[in-house]
């Protein structure tokens, strides 16, 4: 079908066909419920609602979102993802260092984290946990908020002489709107001046009752350059990961999101995509975001070459056409006409949404995925 109109397309999706008229507006493309609209402009609203289009040909598209759902007999146990959080400087990067026993806060320029780092670690019981860390600057609230989208637990930060800040707080409205379980790390308990209790007590004023007060947020004591108290850290998110169950199938073509991307002097465009579901592979074609490519190599955060990447790992990707930006989709499509195609689509709409729509907010970001 080459059009389809949106009330119907509303039925099939399984959502309201006024929020499809409200997010076409939003797109740019302002049309009333009764009016049709082409394929390309129903893919990225089935994406924009966060459902998966299931393709049967590359002319015909399945959007009936029953499909959309892995069956449960294809879901294999997936590593969770942990974004860490909180204000700046209260030691997110200090923390994750010390779990993972080497050293990128003192490599980093004036100490502030620039972009999200991923990394993967393993937990005694051979296991693996996904970890994100996002930077505390204000400026980058906004890639903090996409840190969450693609995050199964978030670690909250609090420095303990610091109490909870600005950031903090921000960061906590964003795990709640994204309906994410968190832990908080109670940070830099070393320091004489650190007040503990004083953090559980300010944490109660934003309805979070840790479990030193009797409530349900796991709530662990850490000092991340002393490196105390990081296997109760570890502990608490094994746990929470068991509660969570988490899976996805990683017999499918893969789609994940990016996490950040930039451009190599010397090797192109980068990305460092999460993948979510399925199996990435050298060789496969993509679009992410508005560009579009063929997986070229794949470099773990070891900086190890890896042939594929299932479900919760990040891999940077090189052998892209350009630059995507970070929380942008990541999906593996048949062939590159197609890859061309849906990227030259959405670039498109991204330069229509630049002139046309309102600033991207932190809750439009949350919901897209949502
Ligand atoms: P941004 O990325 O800028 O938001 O900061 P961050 O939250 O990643 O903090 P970072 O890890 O860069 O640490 C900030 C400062 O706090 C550094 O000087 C760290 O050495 C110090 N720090 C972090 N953790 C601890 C701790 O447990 N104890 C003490 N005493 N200092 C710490
Ligand atoms: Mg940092």
């Amino acid at each position: 079908p080459e059009a389809i109109t949106v009330q119907e397309l509303a039925k099939r999706m399984g959502e309201r066909g006024a929020d499809l008229v409200k997010a076409l507006f939003k797109m740019g493309t302002p049309v009333t419920i009764t009016e049709t609209i082409d394929q390309d402009t129903a893919e990225l609203l089935i994406e924009e609602f966060g459902h998966r289009i299931n393709r049967v040909s590359e002319a015909d598209i399945d959007i009936d979102t029953s499909t959309d759902v892995d069956a449960e007999e294809t879901l294999k146990p997936r590593p969770p993802v942990v974004t860490i959080m909180g204000h700046v400087d209260h030691g997110k990067t200090s923390l994750l260092d010390a779990i993972r026993g080497a050293s990128v806060q003192s490599g980093e320029a004036g100490g502030i984290t620039q972009h999200i780092g991923a990394y993967q670690v393993s937990l005694p019981d051979k296991s693996k946990v996904t970890f994100l860390d996002t930077p505390g600057h204000e400026a980058f609230s906004e890639m903090r908020a996409r840190g969450a989208n693609v995050t199964d637990i978030v670690i909250l930060v609090v420095a303990a002489d610091d109490g909870l800040r600005p950031q903090t707080i921000e960061a906590i409205n964003h795990t709640k709107a994204a309906g994410v379980p968190m832990i908080v790390a109670i940070n830099k308990v070393d320091k004489p001046e650190a007040k503990p209790q004083k953090v559980r007590e300010e944490l109660l004023q934003h309805e979070i009752i840790v479990e030193d007060m009797g409530g349900e947020v796991q709530d662990v004591e850490v000092s991340a350059t002393k490196k105390t108290g990081l296997d109760k850290l570890l502990e608490a998110i094994e746990l929470q990961a068991e509660i969570l169950e988490l899976k996805a199938n990683p017999d499918r073509a893969a789609e994940g999101t990016v996490i950040e991307a930039k451009l190599d002097k010397g090797r192109g465009p980068l990305a460092t995509v999460l993948v979510q579901r399925g199996t990435l592979r050298v060789g496969d074609v993509f679009v992410a975001g508005a560009s579009s490519g063929k997986v070229r190599a794949m470099i773990d955060d070891k900086g190890r070459q890896v042939k594929e990447a299932g479900p919760s790992f990040p891999v940077e990707v090189l052998g892209l056409s350009a630059v995507p930006s970070a929380g942008d989709p990541f999906t593996v499509v048949e062939n590159e006409a197609r890859a061309r195609e849906v990227a030259d689509y959405r670039k498109g709409v991204l330069d229509k949404k630049r002139t046309t729509a309102a600033p991207v907010s932190i809750e439009n970001m949350f919901s897209a995925h949502a």
